[in-house]
């Protein structure tokens, strides 16, 4: 089964920021105000600072993609997906090497929380052909990314997570509805003269991707409300 989504809203809710640096998160949240809606909360903050402080992003109207990168047997996945949904979030992540059964659990864990998507992680953009060689994967990274978000898409997951790299022949393969968010973002100003390597926003949203997943682009920056408008004005481009 395959939950229809609807994008909907302005460009800023396809803007998801990463809170990667527990000591600054709070101020970050603070800094960018109303503007932003989107957040990323990962192990590294969701460690540090635990669910409340989720449950706080979340009594403050924010979304969340909790970005848990879940990789365990299904029973212990659904129940971390439920635990969760009870924080009120939008988005979890879970491997898609996991298997079928382990997607397929979390997508039915999830059906018990209204608007809880559950995304498939396909290939860590640390890893290149070689790294999956290492274990034992012959497929390059875009065959396997490819496999593993038909392995998600079959097990009615709401979408995947991947390179911006991936972007295309991910829109060009999965039905419309499907999310895709892809990490790895650069600022324009940095990316410029770079196209082998790098991947700005509007780059990797007219290849597809639904949503971006920005961190220190616009937590690193002098002035992040600037940078957050300055992508947004990106996008709108
Ligand atoms: O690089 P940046 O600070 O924007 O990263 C934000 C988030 O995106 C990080 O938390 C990381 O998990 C993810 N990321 C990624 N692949 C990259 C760069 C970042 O998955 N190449």
């Amino acid at each position: 089964m395959l939950v229809k989504i609807s994008l909907g809203g302005g460009l800023n809710q396809r803007i998801i920021v990463s809170l990667d640096f527990p000591a600054a998160a709070s101020d970050l949240v603070r800094k960018l105000g109303p503007a932003a809606s989107f957040y990323k909360v990962g192990l590294q903050l969701l460690t540090a600072a635990g669910p409340s402080f989720v449950r706080e992003l979340v009594d403050a109207g924010k979304r969340v993609f909790l970005d848990l990168k879940l990789f365990e047997i299904p029973s212990s996945v659904a129940a971390a997906v439920a635990a969760a949904g009870e924080l009120g979030i939008s988005q979890v992540t879970v491997h898609a090497s996991a298997g079928s059964a382990v997607l397929e659990a979390a997508v039915a864990s999830a059906a018990h929380f209204p608007g809880l998507e559950v995304l498939a992680l396909t290939v860590i953009t640390s890893m290149d052909d070689e790294a999956l060689r290492e274990v034992g994967v012959v497929s390059t990274v875009p065959e396997q990314v490819l496999r593993l978000a038909l392995l998600a898409q079959a097990a009615g997951c709401h979408g995947v997570v991947a390179s911006p790299l991936e972007a295309r022949l991910l829109r060009n393969t999965l039905p419309q509805e499907m999310l895709i968010v892809t990490p790895g973002i650069q600022p324009l100003e940095f990316a410029k003269g770079d196209h082998a390597r790098f991947t700005t926003a509007a780059q990797a949203i007219e290849a597809g991707a639904t949503h971006v997943v920005v961190g220190r682009p616009i937590s690193r920056a002098l002035n992040p409300a600037v940078s957050f408008a300055a992508l947004c004005a990106e996008l709108d481009g």
